[in-house]
């Protein structure tokens, strides 16, 4: 028989599918009466898949007292209430590493296309202004700029080596100084100040909430580019949003929104932004050895074998 599996939203179609071959799957977003579900499921659900914010509370946790395991879709595990899985001693893994490249490409594709505005300048042959109004106006070149990587993990590193193929330097600012060759700050105003790109490569959740605040754009100056993949919480948007609009930084660029997949609609009017709709890892490649490696956990789980990627 199949072990009984709690999915909290819907996921990459592939990685369901693996899913219903080893589990028998609830759906709860699909549910029609979701306590009524877990009521049900409640003696025997030992397992949990989750996808990004679809995340894990206390409360869902403690509506599945068999629970053993909660197998997250995603390197972020900002969404899922730690600190209850560790009390009730329920096992949580992520999705690391396997996105790293993706990630990083998406992150150098922020910068480059927020420096060099190829959006807008695509925008404006589309236009037709190329032939009515002639050149484009220039833009701000990344070779030699300083790049200030906030947060210098297995992320971080990969964006630091495509951001010294394209010819810039490199900075960083982790709570604690690592072993590596690039200068250290000691804070992130430290850090901005320094950079002429600040990239947000933190984990999200509460020791990060918006750390990326009104002081720090202030050390990035009118000059200073932000660049985001990370979550949309380690911004104070609403401060982000004026600094844009009073050009009081030169531009942005955001895979990540505080309360997604809603945007403000003031950030659509801005020049100096690039938004895109949280895809830094959202390649079929990608999410096929997310999904995969999601699916793995869970299966050593069942095999009694230790999980491959825990976090907790
Ligand atoms: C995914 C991510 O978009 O891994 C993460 O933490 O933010 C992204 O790779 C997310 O997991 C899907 O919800």
């Amino acid at each position: 028989m199949k072990p009984d599996l709690v999915v909290t939203t819907k996921i990459f179609a592939p990685t369901q599918e693996r899913l219903d071959r080893e589990f028998a799957c609830h759906k709860l977003h699909q549910a029609a009466d979701r306590a009524a579900l877990l009521k049900k499921l409640a003696p025997s659900v030992r397992a949990l898949a989750t996808f990004g914010a679809g995340g894990a509370d206390a409360k869902l946790m403690d509506a599945l007292p068999k629970l053993e395991i909660i197998s997250n879709f995603g390197v972020g595990v900002d969404s899922i209430d730690l600190d209850a899985a560790r009390k009730r001693g329920i096992i949580v893994t992520n999705t690391p590493d396997v996105l790293n490249d993706c990630v990083a490409d998406t992150a150098m594709a922020l910068t480059v296309n927020v420096m060099r505005k190829f959006p807008q300048a695509e925008g404006y042959l589309r236009a037709g202004h190329w032939a009515a109004k002639g050149a484009y106006p220039l833009t701000t070149s990344l070779g030699g700029k300083t790049m200030g990587i906030l947060g210098l993990g297995r992320i971080g590193e990969a964006i630091a080596q495509r951001a010294q193929a394209f010819g810039m330097k490199i900075r960083y600012h982790n709570r604690r100084k690592k072993d590596v060759d690039y200068p250290y700050d000691a804070d992130p105003v430290a850090l901005a100040k320094n950079a002429d790109v600040l990239m947000i490569v933190t984990p999200g959740g509460a020791a990060t909430d918006k750390l990326v605040n009104a002081k720090v754009l202030d050390a990035l100056g009118p000059e200073g580019y932000l660049v985001n993949i990370a979550r949309g919480s380690v911004v104070d948007e609403p401060v982000l949003l004026k600094y844009l609009q009073e050009k009081k930084i030169a531009g942005a660029g955001l895979d990540v929104f505080a309360d997604e997949p809603r945007v403000p609609p003031e950030f659509f009017k801005l020049d100096n932004a690039v938004l895109l709709p949280h895809v830094g890892s959202a390649t079929v490649e990608t999410r096929t050895a997310m999904g995969n490696l999601q699916v793995d956990n869970l299966l050593a789980h069942f095999a009694g074998k230790p999980v491959l990627t825990r976090v907790v």
